[in-house]
């Protein structure tokens, strides 16, 4: 690229990343998705890489996202959770099949589950005290949130009071939400009064909730819908549907297409009633969210990391647009495949702008029968990356793809086996492929390091201070500094959150090793089943299968993962780096079990072991998976075996399950 075009790109791109900073830090209304702001930023470094001068006063010389620091942070005493996804009919049949095999039910019980509208808005938890709002505050991190009580305050359909049949103290969570008729009143005056309109209902209930100057918030039209609770001493009744009707007693706003369903074909039935009705609701929703009724159950089946095992979202199918093609870039992912990336002519879908899909592969491409310069449907689905569907209408001056030859990032061989359908770069070490480890392993939801974005993952790896994810965990702040744009300020930032992620729980780490098909779901799925790194790590083909949801290709890759001497090493560094190779679901140091180690046999009378586990983990508890000196009972059930003959010779005492239930409920 000649310098006169790269000038020119990079002030487009600048002026362009400019205003989406603004965007997303000031008004809370980003107009493009993070993936694209992200190809954005890479372009532009990419530029500046090349001609270094152009650097000078670029929005790359500013370090990660301005805190809004505009509220005060406060702790959630019951964490907000978010929910699991479901995308089908089969997954939905899997979420109550799940449950059943929990709670040790037989396949064809029918458990009732309440089905409704999930309110595409933001999340808020309302505490009541003395039946007097005095607190709200926003979901956060699902661990703290922003204290915003005087701004939901002028929430109209928000009670400030309680009536006397209220209990005292009561959380309340739901949704605050902006109907499509005041969004587009509101956006209406916005440009009347030459500001800036806002992207789409949900961004506009969020920008207005989050002002420091109440009163702009009290001009907004915010509605609230009730469905959850948090810390909740007294309940109003002991299922789903009896607390929310409850809340609606006590004039909370709940939602009309609520409903109780006493069969998996009822629920279905249902989401396709609300999916039916989406368009004309009135505000937006993007799924319909399944409950089980039973609270006394959904105690037993208790939690994920994230999620609660006994409610599920299940999601909308896509959206979709037509655009223009406009090229195909190649990106090289960890594992070295090459992914073709279309890049597109940003068009809104959704409320999103879309500028890049996924095309998966070169097959796709051609089974798309797609060239440059075509004009395409797309697709996008809740948070997932678009997708190319079809051609709508072939380019006048199309032009065919090829997959290059060499890797466009370090010019390796590029190879494609047979029964593959990705090609990959062979180089091991192809820094394209470590980069991507290195992000992947620092991203959200992974281990979470903030700061450690795109540019300086670049830096680190050119400069070799990084040549594996474990690297990160010996690098100096000196070291940082020495880097460009790093200011010991920033350096020690960085630092501190790499430290912190060191204490994240097992599954992420799990999901960090960037495992070929485990995500996120599945790495707890692991860390549940196999409770240390350890025991995933020996694990034949076989065992592995035994583990939920993981079926023979995924079993397969984790087990090729693990005989690599390259990542042997890598993960005894990881566990000398000091992270978590051991599970206990929500480890908690509290409890009427807590510092108590027990070992489970043979088959209880009502709890499967899995739940039993969790129950015992629950209440501070821990459960090992072999007698020894240390264990304090061993919980025995009928046809307990070899284990039972252990705890006996050891005088380990054994108890049945009646005697667990009385030690979990002495002190609740
Ligand atoms: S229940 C423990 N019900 O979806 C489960 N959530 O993906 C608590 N949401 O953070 C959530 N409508 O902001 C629930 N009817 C509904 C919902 C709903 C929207 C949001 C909520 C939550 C997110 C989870």
């Amino acid at each position: 690229m000649s310098r006169t075009d790269a000038a020119v790109e990079h002030a487009r791109l600048a002026t362009e990343i400019a205003k989406h900073d603004l965007a997303y830090h000031q008004n809370d209304a980003p107009t493009i998705s993070d993936g694209d702001y992200d190809a954005l930023k890479r372009r532009l470094l990419e530029i500046e890489r090349q001609y270094p001068t152009l650097a000078k006063g670029s929005p790359s010389q500013k370090v990660g996202a301005v805190a809004s620091g505009k509220f005060a942070k406060v702790k959630h005493a019951v964490p907000m959770l978010s929910l699991d996804n479901a995308f089908s009919d089969e997954d939905v049949e899997a979420f109550l099949t799940q449950m059943k095999n929990f709670l040790g039910l037989p396949a064809q019980t029918e458990l009732p589950v309440t089905a409704e509208p999930k309110i595409d808005g933001l999340s808020m938890s309302l505490r009541y005290e003395g039946r007097k709002l005095v607190q709200a505050a926003t979901r956060g991190d699902g661990e703290e949130g922003e204290l915003v009580t005087a701004n939901v305050k002028t929430i109209k359909n928000i009670p400030h009071e309680l009536p006397k049949s209220a209990p005292d103290v009561i959380e309340v969570r739901g949704e605050i939400y902006m109907s499509n008729s005041d969004f587009a009143e509101l956006n209406e005056k916005l440009i009347q009064a030459g500001e800036k309109p806002l992207a789409n209902p949900r961004n506009g209930a969020a920008g207005s909730l989050r002002q420091q100057d109440v009163s702009i918030t009290a001009s907004r039209p915010l509605k609230f819908f009730a469905y959850a609770w948090g810390e909740a001493p007294k309940l109003p009744a002991d299922t789903q549907w009896g607390v929310v009707q409850a809340f609606k007693s006590w004039g909370l706003p709940v939602n009309p297409l609520m409903v109780l369903c006493q069969t998996g074909a009822d629920l279905l039935s249902q989401y396709r009633k609300i999916e039916a009705q989406r368009a004309t609701l009135g505000y937006d929703i993007d799924g319909v969210v399944y409950k089980l009724n039973d609270l006394a159950l959904q105690r037993r089946l208790g939690f994920r990391t994230r999620s609660p095992r006994w409610a599920i979202a299940h999601k909308f199918s896509a959206v979709q647009a037509a655009t223009v093609l406009e090229a195909i870039d190649i990106q090289v992912g960890r594992t070295g495949a090459l992914t073709p990336v279309a890049r597109l002519k940003p068009v809104t879908v959704g409320g999103v702008v879309v500028s890049n899909a996924t095309l998966h592969n070169e097959d796709e491409i051609g089974r798309l029968g797609l060239q440059i310069g075509d004009t395409v449907i797309i697709e996008r689905s809740g948070d997932v990356i678009p997708k190319v569907l079809r051609v709508k209408e072939q380019g006048s001056h199309r032009r065919a793809f090829r997959m290059p030859k060499e890797c466009p990032q370090c010019g390796g061989r590029i190879v494609r086996e047979e029964g593959e359908a990705a090609s990959r770069c062979i180089n091991v070490n192809c820094p394209a492929r470590l980069k991507e480890s290195v992000r992947h392993f620092a991203s959200r939801g992974v281990m979470n390091i903030d700061g450690l974005g795109d540019a300086l993952i670049d830096q680190l790896v050119d400069s070799g201070l990084v040549k594996n994810v474990a690297d990160l965990y010996e690098i100096a702040a000196q070291d940082l500094e020495k880097l460009e744009r790093m200011g010991p300020k920033s350096a020690a930032n960085v630092i501190r959150n790499i430290d912190r992620s060191r204490f994240l729980p097992m599954p992420r780490v799990i999901s960090a090793l960037g495992i070929r098909f485990v995500g996120e779901r599945t790495a707890e799925l692991l860390a549940e089943h196999f409770g240390t790194i350890g025991k995933l790590a020996a694990a034949s083909v076989e065992e592995l299968q035994t583990a939920q949801e993981v079926g023979p290709r995924v079993a397969e890759a984790i087990y090729t993962f693990f005989r690599e001497p390259r990542n042997e090493q890598l993960i005894e560094r990881l566990h000398r780096a000091g992270l978590s190779f051991e599970y206990t679901v929500r480890e908690k140091k509290e409890g009427p079990l807590a510092g108590l180690t027990f070992v489970i046999t043979g088959t209880l009378p009502t709890m499967t072991r899995e739940e039993a586990k969790s129950r015992i983990e629950a209440a501070g508890g821990k459960v090992a998976a072999a007698v020894t000196r240390k264990t304090s009972f061993l919980v025995a059930g009928e046809e307990a075996g070899s284990k039972l003959d252990k705890a006996k010779a050891l005088k380990v005492p054994v108890i049945g399950e009646d005697e667990l239930a009385k030690m979990m409920f002495r002190i609740k």
